[in-house]
């Protein structure tokens, strides 16, 4: 079964470029921006990643993109992704990535997404692998600070497809965001947003990003199963979970592999996904093969998540369609 996952044409909508960061690459970026890393050795810095929740794994994560200066160091990091992404035989890719992240210490937003672009559009010359970008605001910080980022996006809207919510939710309700949200509608963008396993209020959540803000899909997601009628409600839309099961197990108590056997088997667009893969140990072969082991899914069920993938991405019918 290893052999079909691997040969299986995927899609991976929900992973943060950040996220992707390995220990080598941290170390050979350091090395070139003359930042003085607190780890002697790659291994020493993987065993420093002990979480055990979002906001655990958020203060990592953070920490670790610090060696993120300059243009190069963005291709690099994309580069990087897309390459592994080619080997998973990933033939298209929506990727987060968080300027607030790297505006908030000082590296321009240009910078990174002018990076970022180069990379999507060499991957897709050389590697074949086809990928847009999804821009995240961070919810803990200030909806003004996500309105003035999502102004200076303005210039590279063609390079967007999109906008997400990220980073550390308890307190920070997608309603916080309303207004931000409603004017990347109306610029364009199509709207995603993560509201995380098991956080508080995750179903108040889920709804408000459901009901009062219109997302088109919704990033993570599993605990809309508390609640039959938004349940409803994403069926008759259509709408699609972007769901992480390796990343799931890291910052709650478990993959939550029975809550997505049952959304897949309720009809629900169920994707499966990496999240942080350089964090969390696993690339979207791993997501599926861990997932696999939990459920033992059949052949007809591992395509039919490929199919929830490719048919809730935000790219153009003709093109969907060249994947289905
Ligand atoms: N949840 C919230 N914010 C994040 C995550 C996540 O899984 N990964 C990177 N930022
Ligand atoms: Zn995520």
């Amino acid at each position: 079964m290893k052999d079909f996952i691997a040969g299986l044409p995927k899609c991976e909508l929900h992973l943060h470029i950040e996220g992707t960061l390995e220990p080598e690459l941290k170390f050979e970026l350091a090395a070139r921006n003359g930042i003085e890393l607190p780890y002697a050795s790659v291994a020493e810095m993987r065993a420093a990643y002990t979480f055990d929740s979002l906001s655990s794994f958020l203060t990592i994560y953070y920490e670790g993109m610090k060696v993120l200066r300059t243009e190069p160091d963005f291709y690099d990091l994309a580069m990087a992704y897309l390459r592994k992404a080619a080997e998973q035989n990933v033939r298209y890719a929506e990727i987060f990535f968080d300027p607030q992240a790297h505006t908030s210490r000082g590296v321009p937003f240009d910078v990174v997404i002018r990076g970022l672009r180069r990379a999507l559009m060499d991957a897709h010359a050389q590697l074949g692998v086809r990928a847009q970008l999804i821009m995240c605001f961070l919810r803990d910080f200030q909806a003004e600070y996500a309105m003035a980022t999502l102004l200076e996006s303005l210039p590279y809207k063609e390079w967007i497809a999109g906008v997400g919510l990220d980073s550390d939710e308890r307190g920070n309700p997608p309603r916080k965001f309303a207004a931000v949200y409603e004017r990347a509608r109306q610029e364009g963008y199509l709207l995603t947003m993560h509201c995380d396993v098991d956080q508080d209020d995750a179903v108040e959540h889920i709804r408000q990003a459901i009901e009062e803000i219109g997302v088109d899909r919704i990033d993570h997601g599993v605990n809309i199963l508390e609640d039959q009628r938004l349940v409803e409600v994403v069926l008759a839309r259509g709408m699609g979970l972007t769901c992480c099961p390796i990343s799931n197990g890291y910052v709650t108590d478990s993959m939550k592999a029975e809550g997505i056997r049952k959304l897949m088997d309720l009809g629900v667009r169920v994707t499966i996904n990496s999240d942080d893969p350089a964090y969390f140990d696993g690339y979207v072969q791993e997501n599926l093969v861990a997932l696999h082991d939990a459920l033992q899914l059949t052949r007809e069920e591992l395509a039919q998540l490929q199919r929830n993938a490719f048919e809730i991405t935000w790219l153009p019918r003709h093109l969907k369609d060249a994947y289905l």
